[in-house]
């Protein structure tokens, strides 16, 4: 039987829904589902029988087949926004009660560091190297990591020589799919097996793009790997989108640049949503925080609920 959390998540997710006319439709109390989704009350077994049948019309059966969209947060360029992107991307997702995996695949560890893991216990490449579990650390309600840091550099040569080594990542993570919604794989600012890896292992990618002329030059190289990919390997890997981040609306070269991204890059949609240049999502990381925990109210906090809202209508979720 659904259970009474399934049902409040239910809710959140899908806020068109009317609460009042589902809840006549269960022959429920007036007051009893209202409650239950304001965490007021809990539903009890008759209540969650009665709702099963008249939830599964509203598309209840989909929502609880979990199968993870595995995306890779990418670009070769460093210091664009990737690591940032993974982290409040996630949280925006997991505060929307979607269930995030979010995976350290850069020997920088700078994911693992901004979720307070500077030396983490067990990391990613013991799964890839010595054949142990994938380390999972729980951070925050519906949001857990997978960390790295430095020892990840030393395989990369072990990887790259192995037969097997671009095809590991997806080995690994096959037995969370059904645990997750979402893994976002943070990559490293390089073309190299990690990123290899994470694009075969990925049902799609996420490309995160600075307004500048460097990082708009080499994202050709990018595309090119990505299409390489799809035909060798991983036939099913979308694209989902470009993210304009670190985007400074007082510069006049800014706006022209986003001009042109837009009308260059149509066929890849770029996303509507931009991330502004703001302070505060630096200082969230130095403070080993996300965004939402860190300053709920700011530009950054703002753009990534709205960047997530935009991602999941996007997506037909
Ligand atoms: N929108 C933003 N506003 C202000 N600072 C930002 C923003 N996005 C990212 N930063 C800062 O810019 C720096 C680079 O960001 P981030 O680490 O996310 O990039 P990256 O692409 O992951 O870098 P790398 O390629 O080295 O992994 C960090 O110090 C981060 O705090
Ligand atoms: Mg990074």
């Amino acid at each position: 039987m659904i259970t009474n959390q399934e049902v409040v998540n239910f809710f959140a997710r899908k806020s068109a829904l009317s609460v009042s006319t589902i809840a006549k439709e269960a022959g429920l109390p007036v007051s009893t589902l209202p409650k239950a989704i304001a965490g007021q009350r809990t539903l009890n077994a008759k209540h969650l029988q009665a709702l099963e049948p008249v939830l599964m019309q509203y598309g209840f059966s989909t929502f609880t087949d979990r199968k993870a969209r595995i995306v890779s947060i990418v670009n070769h360029k460093g210091g664009v926004g990737k690591t940032t992107t993974t982290i409040n991307l996630g949280r925006a997702l997991a505060l929307q009660k979607y269930k995030v995996l979010v995976i350290d695949m850069d020997s920088q560890g700078n994911l693992s560091q901004c979720v307070g893991m500077d030396n983490p216990e067990r990391q990613l490449f013991e799964a890839l190297i010595h054949k142990q579990d994938l380390p999972i650390y729980p951070v925050v309600e519906n949001f857990d990591v997978t960390p790295s840091n430095l020892e990840l550099a030393k395989y990369e040569r072990d990887l790259t020589h192995s037969p097997s080594g671009a095809l590991r990542l997806k080995a690994v993570l096959a037995p969370f799919i059904n645990q997750y919604d979402f893994i976002l794989i943070d990559c490293p600012p390089a073309l190299n097996i990690f990123t290899n890896s994470s694009l075969i292992a990925s049902s799609s990618a996420l490309v995160v793009l600075e307004p500048e002329t460097s990082a708009v030059k080499g994202i050709n190289n990018l595309f090119e790997l990505i299409g390489e990919i799809r035909q060798y390997f991983n036939e099913r890997l979308m694209i989902d989108g470009i993210v304009l981040t670190r985007v400074d609306g007082r510069l006049v070269i800014h706006k022209e640049m986003i001009q042109t991204i837009r009308q260059d890059l149509v066929k890849f949609s770029v996303f509507t949503t931009e991330i502004r240049l703001n302070t505060a999502l630096k200082e969230s990381q130095y403070a080993q925080m996300d965004i939402f925990q860190y300053s709920p109210n700011s530009p950054g906090a703002q753009d990534y609920r709205q960047l997530a809202k935009e991602y999941i209508a996007t997506l037909n979720l």
